[in-house]
């Protein structure tokens, strides 16, 4: 287990297309170790493998302090929009209000290879859309409401 570093906005690394997982073996399971490490020592709320260098479809993201790790993850039903503020641990001290919908149906497999439904809604849509948005090379700043603009926060590092 390990905390890695996170890659942030001017890597290239994050605008690649991350690719599917086929084995669900030691490596996966030390990868999730590693996200989980990295994203309770970072106190964000979701994390997508490449963030740290690995160009794999994962993500974990964490709800009332319980992480769900999201494998090959994919949005099969968006309801409704919100417009809200989103930040990210790989574009630093900014955030900026997106388009998103209200509540997102996630498929995703498990450690195991199960697939499993997830329902979210709010700032659990939004942390779905932003994390799925990480596996093919998109950041939050990509999907700006109409009219915003990312600001300076002190509240992310
Ligand atoms: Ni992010």
């Amino acid at each position: 287990m390990a905390i890695r570093n996170i890659r942030t906005e001017e890597d290239p690394i994050l605008r690649k297309i991350s690719r599917k997982v086929e084995n669900f073996d030691d490596r996966l399971l030390m990868i999730l170790d590693d996200m989980k490490d990295t994203l309770i020592k970072s106190q964000g709320i979701g994390l997508a493998a490449v963030q740290i260098g690995i160009l794999r479809r994962i993500v974990l993201v964490r709800f009332n302090d319980k992480i769900i790790e999201l494998i090959n993850p994919e949005i099969i039903e968006r309801e409704g929009e919100q417009i809200e503020a989103e930040a990210c641990l790989s574009v630093p001290r900014k955030a900026g209000k997106t388009l998103r919908p209200k509540t997102v149906t996630v498929k995703a497999q498990n450690r195991n290879g199960n697939w499993c439904i997830y329902k979210g809604t709010d700032l659990e849509a939004r942390c779905f859309c932003h994390e799925l948005d990480h596996l093919d090379g998109k950041l939050y700043l990509d999907n700006l409401a109409p009219g915003e603009k990312a600001y300076f926060t002190r509240d992310y590092e």
